[in-house]
């Protein structure tokens, strides 16, 4: 038997109900939207929520909408009770897991769609996967309307969408941006390294080390024309399935820098296949000081 399980709602109404009760009692809240399966990635979001606020949020929300046709979207791994129990010995306050329907009456009908920042990289690969993203991030933003709301490094264009999207609709909710969890070889921990097979999972972190390099070479001052071609050359020869992108960019704007040794902060981003699982991953460059 489970020991005590944090509170979990299913309704708006009751989240709503719960949030405000802290408020009434001065409390600060933030919120950690996730779709379960949940990791130690995951759980360094939830502990640096509890930093930023008295109270702590998560959601629980496997989204349709951000799957594409063919995408994963039946796979995708449902752990509720464990995901409790971790949210309950993280310290996390309430669990938000509100079945489809909640979240997506009949007759719903809005899209909230981001251009720019969700175009290419992800976007390209996966049409209509952020209009998704956007249009629950910002239906669970309102809902909880936190103070702040924690998003992972691991998702960097994600988390640019979301940034624009919160100025864009004047969300208040602070966002904040969470560095990457990876394992101790260096791959970053994701709900879809549960589908590696042993060959592949010793595979995988292959990705991390082409893009640190580049991230080096980077700072080091070499231009990113160079760096760019070798790296994608290296992950080539990864014998990964099928290099979907590898690309460096401004780490705010996700715009491609001039040729040249960087000037900014930018960020080196890259998506492959394996087998029949995609894994994301990035990495910061400084410019050379
Ligand atoms: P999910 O993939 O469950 O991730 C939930 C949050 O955890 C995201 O902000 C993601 O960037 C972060 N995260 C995942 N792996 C991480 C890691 N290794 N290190 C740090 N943070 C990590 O991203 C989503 O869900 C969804 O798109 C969501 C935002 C919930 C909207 O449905």
């Amino acid at each position: 038997m489970p020991g005590n399980l944090l509170p979990i709602v299913q309704s708006v109404l009751r989240l709503r109900a719960q949030v405000s009760a802290w408020r009434e009692r001065g409390a600060s809240v933030a919120l950690v939207p996730t779709m379960g399966a949940l990791h130690d990635g995951h759980i360094s979001l939830i502990r640096l929520a509890k930093i930023q606020a008295d109270r702590v949020v998560a959601s629980v929300f496997v989204n349709p909408r951000q799957f594409g046709v063919g995408e994963d979207f039946e796979a995708y791994p449902r752990t509720e009770l464990a995901d409790a129990q971790r949210l309950t010995e993280a310290g996390c306050d309430l669990m938000y897991a509100p079945p489809a329907a909640e979240m997506y009456p009949d007759g719903f009908s809005t899209t909230v769609s981001v251009r720019g920042v969700s175009e290419g990289l992800c976007g390209a690969a996966r049409p209509g996967h952020f209009d998704g993203v956007a249009t629950v991030v910002s239906k669970l933003l309102i809902q909880v309307a936190p103070d702040v709301a924690i998003f992972g490094e691991k998702d960097y264009q994600q988390l640019a969408v979301i940034r624009r999207l919160t100025r864009d609709l004047d969300l208040t909710p602070k966002i904040i941006g969470a560095p990457i969890a990876r394992a101790s070889d260096g791959l970053a921990l994701s709900s879809r390294n549960a589908y590696l097979d042993d060959a592949q999972r010793a595979r995988a972190p292959r990705m991390y080390r082409v893009l640190t390099e580049a991230a080096l070479a980077l700072s080091a001052g070499d231009p990113v024309e160079r760096v760019q071609a070798a790296a994608r050359a290296a992950l080539d020869a990864c014998g990964f399935d099928q290099v979907d992108y590898l690309e460096v960019r401004n780490a705010d704007t996700l715009q491609p820098p001039p040729d040249g040794p960087i000037t900014r902060t930018v960020r080196v981003l890259a998506a492959v296949r394996l087998g029949r699982t995609r894994l994301i991953d990035n990495v910061a460059a400084e410019p050379p000081r």
